[in-house]
């Protein structure tokens, strides 16, 4: 979040007001992130900054503790943790497995093994094939035999430690059996949920009201991940072990040698794993298991081919992060057959339009699929999907679940062609608009005209709006601008503007009572004062940057230019676009006969202006600042009227300047060389655009020679 990003001010300099705001914040803040660690398992800040947030939570309680209350996270028992688990270094990395799809794959990894280990077509290459486990892989580590630690894969080097847990796990042993046990064995495996016990885990937590998972593979790593080992312990978790890191003594020479190891030591090891001596052996064991998929009740997503003998493991050694020696055969996306019980079209932060289909609950491979993308509205019309239709579902991986095709047969009979909608979906209920492709035609993408007024993409557009090469605010990035809009502080440009004057009215989300922004944690004073006099410095702006800050769809810098250097000003701009809005010819044709713009752009600022949303925040905005003029290109130069092309390094300008320049002085800049061309700039490392010129008897000038020719 932006305010993290400034220097703090420390606990000791906290005033009481700012204190409990901070508090407040911070409170928000850290349940957010518990909730998306624990629940969701899927938090988005690294553990040292939510260890970083929680001491200063702590710290202001114990400075403030007045402001300690029962609802306080200090005070909760058996609450979120005050840190997250430890990490733990994997005595050797856990990697990943390298992935086969087709038959094809399988062949050129045997052949790849043959090749490397130099052996002959008759020397056969005996394989371990095993079930691809869909779980979480799981590091355990004994030492004279006892369980010392049980750590995730994280990232492969470090993982977390995750030892209280594991240990709450059936199939996990606590002491190794047997004797002359290795001093040192780190087994690794898989930690799973079954199908079964993840459906009833969901429907006990649907009835409690808590979390429900997308599939077993969450739901695992969520029971997993608890910092109460007793809700571990509640969770039914299996264990396959699979595979070992850092052994002081092998106890076996083959793949098959060591997992039959595993099982007299007291773990369980998959009974389905099977010897094949050819690449015949392996597809059929693939092609077996596919089959039993199904049936089987835990989640597999393909097979797992390994060499037999270590000694050769050994040889084949790694790639990158995965060995030689192993391959995974996935198996192809997994199809279903459900209902469509509704089409909802969903906005996207660009305005987007998303045709989705609201789906009968289906498990496909373990995964309960409840909506299905149609894509756009072409899509939609070639599949003639309709409310209430049967659809044939495919899922591959975590790709959105995609609809292959009805089934007509089971077609209701009142079933009606579905018509997209012509009104968006957001609040403001604007047309729906095509995307106009080249050659002025309709695209297959919808979007909403609402732009900087529609809440789905307000942020994006201030975003944009305060970009580098819009309106470059210092100090207002975009973690700023998302700060101030998550806040309700700014929702549309010219918000930025009186920011100044409403200081001191702002109030913080979750809190009450009104607070300056030199209050707000990370804010301060001095940047406070910068920032007011960074926004008072672009009351002023060129045209151009005006006009690109628009945020209009086409409408990029170059565009931009193009048009403040077409149109002057933003009266003459402002008018132009207002007629094209009320669908005068006049004011298209004007349009059209400008450099550089085209059908594409016209329609798309014909939209936007027709939207009397978009109209009405930018006369607000074009109240606080004043646009200049835009420079009209210079004709009496000496390149005015001519085409340029830039190739090569250049080393005493950047492109964009040297674009920039040769464009006010009325040339024209283009990319590629033809006959049109009048003048090449080569650099250094110019090839084929420095050869074109040449074989086209174009003029090419070195930079040195360019600079004099536009002084
Ligand atoms: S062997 C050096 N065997 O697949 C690689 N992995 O995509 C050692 N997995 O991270 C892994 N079942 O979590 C191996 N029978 C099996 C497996 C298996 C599932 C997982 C494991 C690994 C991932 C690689």
């Amino acid at each position: 979040m932006a305010r993290r990003e400034k220097t703090e001010t420390s606990v000791e300099g906290l005033t009481e007001n700012q204190a409990r705001v901070e508090h407040a914040r911070l409170a928000q803040e850290i349940a957010e992130h518990d909730r998306r660690y624990y629940q969701q398992d899927a938090p988005t800040v690294s553990d040292a900054e939510y260890d970083a947030l929680r001491q200063r939570y702590n710290a202001i309680e114990a400075r403030f503790p007045q402001l300690r209350t029962a609802q306080s996270l200090t005070q909760h028992v058996g609450a979120a943790p005050s840190a997250r688990f430890a990490k733990v270094r994997h005595a050797v990395p856990m990697l990943s497995l390298d992935n086969a799809f087709a038959d094809e794959d399988v062949i050129d990894f045997v052949g790849r093994i043959r090749r490397f280990l130099r052996l002959p077509e008759d020397e056969q290459i005996v394989f371990s094939a095993e079930p691809k486990i869909d779980g979480l892989s799981m590091s355990l580590r004994y030492e004279d035999g006892a369980l010392v630690t049980g750590a995730t894969r994280g990232d492969g080097a470090e993982g977390e430690d995750v030892t209280a847990n594991v240990k709450t796990l059936e199939d996990i042993p606590k002491r190794l059996n047997g004797k002359n046990i290795p001093a040192v064995c780190d087994v690794r495996g898989e930690v799973y949920m079954t199908k079964h016990a993840f459906f009833a885990l969901n429907k006990h937590q649907a009835e409690i009201g808590g979390q429900v998972f997308a599939n077993p593979r969450n739901s695992a790593a969520g029971s997993l991940r608890q910092k109460d080992p007793s809700i571990t312990a509640s969770r039914p978790l299996g264990f396959f072990a699979y595979a070992w890191g850092e052994m002081s003594e092998m106890s076996a020479d083959t793949q098959s040698g060591m997992i039959k190891w595993f099982t007299s030591c007291g773990f369980k090891t998959n009974p389905l794993s099977r010897m094949c001596r050819s690449v015949e052996e392996l597809l059929a064991f693939h092609r077996e298991i596919e089959l039993q998929r199904g049936s089987l009740d835990y989640d597999i997503d393909g097979v797992v081919y390994k060499v037999e003998r270590l000694d050769w493991q050994e040889r084949l050694g790694f790639v990158s992060r995965s060995p030689r020696w192993a391959i995974a055969h996935k198996f192809p996306a997994e199809k279903a057959t459900t209902v469509v019980r509704d089409i909802e079209v969903q906005v996207g932060r660009t305005g987007a339009l998303t045709p989705v289909a609201k789906l009968e609950p289906v498990t496909v491979g373990g995964v309960v699929v409840q909506n299905a993308t149609l894509h756009n509205a072409d899509e939609i019309a070639r599949l003639d999907v309709r409310r209430g239709d049967t659809v044939h579902i495919q899922r591959a991986g975590d790709v959105i679940p995609q609809v292959l095709g009805v089934v007509l047969e089971k077609r209701p009979r009142d079933a009606k062609p579905y018509k997209f909608p012509t009104k968006c979906p957001c609040p403001l209920h604007t047309d729906v608009v095509r995307e106009i492709i080249a050659g002025g035609e309709e695209g297959a993408r919808a979007h909403c005209t609402g732009e900087f007024a529609c809440p789905y993409q307000t942020l994006g557009h201030l975003e944009h709006f305060v970009s580098r090469r819009a309106f470059d605010i210092d100090g207002l990035g975009e973690k700023q601008i998302a700060f101030f809009h998550e806040q309700g502080w700014i929702n549309e440009p010219a918000d930025i503007f009186t920011l100044r004057e409403r200081n001191g009215k702002f109030t913080l989300k979750g809190t009450s009572g009104k607070i300056r922004l030199e209050e707000v944690e990370g804010f301060g004073e001095t940047s406070v004062r910068n920032l007011f006099s960074a926004i008072e410095a672009r009351r002023e702006i060129s045209l151009e940057r005006f006009i690109y800050a628009l945020g209009i769809r086409h409408v990029g810098e170059t565009t931009a230019v193009a048009l403040a250097r077409g149109y002057g000003s933003w009266a003459a701009f402002h008018d132009a676009c207002l007629r094209l809005a009320r669908g005068d010819n006049d004011a298209k044709e004007e349009m059209d006969a400008l450099d550089q713009i085209g059908e594409t752009v016209i329609e798309s600022l014909r939209d936007y202006f027709a939207e009397q949303h978009n109209r009405r925040r930018f006369e607000r905005l074009a109240l606080q600042v004043r646009i200049l003029e835009a420079e009209k290109p210079r004709a009496d130069s000496a390149i005015a009227g001519k085409t340029v092309v830039f190739t090569g390094t250049l080393e005493k300008m950047t492109r964009d300047e040297a674009k920039a320049s040769a464009e006010r002085l009325g040339a024209k800049v283009s990319g590629s060389v033809s006959k049109k061309t009048d003048y090449v700039v080569a650099g250094p490392g110019a090839g084929s655009k420095l050869a074109e010129a040449k074989k086209l008897g174009v003029a090419v000038l070195t930079e040195d020679e360019w600079a004099k020719l536009v002084r």
